[in-house]
């Protein structure tokens, strides 16, 4: 399958992220077209383009779009309705919205106003890591460009439309891109998962219909105004049309973003990425990120889209893909991940705030060789009692890893007993940082 450079194709020329090399590149040209279609025509082209939200979970964005209510409320009263761009991406591995906002920040700015436009907002938010402060810097200087430009604020382009965009720096929390966490520090509170239903679109920000989008997802929907649905639907399956990024890292020749139609295999992608690094074997890798089951060599043909990976025990989440070779301990990495887990729990619920502080213990023991055969047993039974009772998916992402990785490398864990950790740290690059 070939690579399809759309959103990454000319992240290489001099002063990408400026607004003369946006426009050099059809940069603005959707935007114009789409203040000329109706708002609700622009929804059913993004939802018969079928594109799918790019930030992990895969739901059809223009289906979201289309659940801000029009006209009144029951009440008769009449709410603000607000645009949220999730740009908190903060999940070990994942690594394709910061790339995205540094390069082309008029590329998010753009679907912005398009998005805006079609839900009837006229405030929208960037909610980004305030710790990036490159990408901070980068999205302000975008922002003042537009609106220097015309394509923000009153009457954009002539077209009676007004957009006021916000750009907001997060305080660096990993629960704050789950969406309603994300909304409730948007508010000024602490950022904690608020009960869904109801979904943001029907009360979001202030209590208002709110979209909240990924980063690529907005992004990806300039070319798809611009060149059709057909075109977008030319690329990927019938259930995941087009294309998307694909970060690469870890112990791979060339890790970086490799932009590709959905249900690329990770053979095919390693192709392009030189394959394992020289005189090594692929052991284990995830999909998505850290949240995701992790898969192995006999997933390499397994169809990197969301109902491939799905099907095969996983999921597709944010194409996070970490590469780990023969001279990494599972364990060891599995317990790189629960630490970061356990730091970032929020601490609302008793099976992730407890749960994921006892799976680091037992993991540490195992690791250090003070564990015993039934550590693996209490591993998969306190796994087993966050998956699923969770409040948010937090909890489901640090017990997916563990139960796969002993699913796949039980050997691996017993190898502990009674001495630790067999390997030597030092042979892998990613283990001895
Ligand atoms: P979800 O499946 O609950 O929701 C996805 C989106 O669809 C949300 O915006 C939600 O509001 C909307 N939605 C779902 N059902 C709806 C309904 N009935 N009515 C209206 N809207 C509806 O997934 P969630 O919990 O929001 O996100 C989990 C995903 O986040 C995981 O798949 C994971 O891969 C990803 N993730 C991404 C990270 C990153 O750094 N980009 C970090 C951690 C997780
Ligand atoms: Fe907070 Fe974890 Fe519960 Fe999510 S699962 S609400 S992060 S304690």
């Amino acid at each position: 399958m070939p690579l399809t450079p759309f959103l990454s194709r000319y992240w290489d020329a001099p002063g990408t992220w400026t607004l003369d090399a946006y426009r050099r590149h059809d940069g603005y040209q959707a935007v114009s077209k789409a203040l000329r279609m109706p708002p609700d025509e622009v929804i059913q082209t993004v939802k018969d383009a079928g594109l799918r939200g790019r930030g992990g979970a895969g739901f059809p964005t223009g289906m979201k779009w289309g659940f801000i209510p029009q006209g009144p409320e029951k009440d008769g009263t009449v709410k603000p309705h607000y645009l949220v761009v999730n740009a908190d991406e903060s999940e070990p591995g994942t690594c394709k919205d910061i790339p995205l906002m540094l390069a082309t920040p008029h590329a998010l700015v753009e679907g912005v106003i398009i998005a805006a436009y079609a839900i009837r907002a006229s405030h929208a938010f960037i909610y980004v890591r305030g710790e990036v402060v490159p990408v901070l810097r980068r999205l302000q200087a975008a922002v003042a460009e537009a609106y220097e430009a015309g394509y923000l604020g009153r009457d954009i382009l002539g077209s009676g439309y007004d957009l006021e965009l916000i750009v907001h720096a997060g305080a660096g929390a990993y629960i704050c891109g789950e969406e309603t966490a994300l909304l409730d520090s948007l508010e000024g509170r602490r950022g904690q998962p608020r009960l869904r239903p109801p979904f943001p679109a029907v009360a979001g920000l202030y209590a208002c219909p709110t979209v909240v989008n990924n980063v690529e997802s907005i992004a990806s929907v300039p070319p798809i105004i611009l060149n059709g649905i057909d075109w977008f639907r030319s690329m990927g399956t019938e259930k995941s049309p087009g294309f998307t990024l694909y970060s690469l890292s870890g112990h791979v020749t060339r890790p970086g973003q490799y932009e590709a139609p959905l249900g690329i295999t990770l053979r095919e992608l390693l192709d392009y990425a030189g394959g394992i690094r020289a005189g090594h074997k692929l052991k284990f890798w995830t999909p998505g990120g850290s949240s995701t089951p992790i898969f192995t060599e006999e997933h390499l043909d397994v169809a990197l889209d969301y109902e491939g990976c799905s099907a095969a025990g996983s999921m597709l989440g944010t194409k996070a893909l970490q590469i780990f070779d023969d001279t990494t301990c599972v364990v060891r990495a599995v317990l790189r991940w629960t630490e970061f887990y356990a730091h970032e729990s929020c601490g609302k619920c008793t099976p992730c705030r407890e749960g994921t502080y006892w799976l680091v213990q037992i993991l540490e023991r195992l690791e250090n060789g003070l564990g015993t055969e039934a550590d693996l047993d209490k591993l998969l039974d306190v796994s087993d009692n966050i998956l699923g009772k969770s409040f948010c998916a937090l909890g489901d992402g640090a017990a997916s890893p563990i139960m796969s990785s002993i699913k796949y490398f039980r050997d691996e864990y017993l190898a502990h007993l009674p001495d630790g950790c067999p390997f030597d740290p030092y042979k892998s690059t990613l283990m001895a940082e």
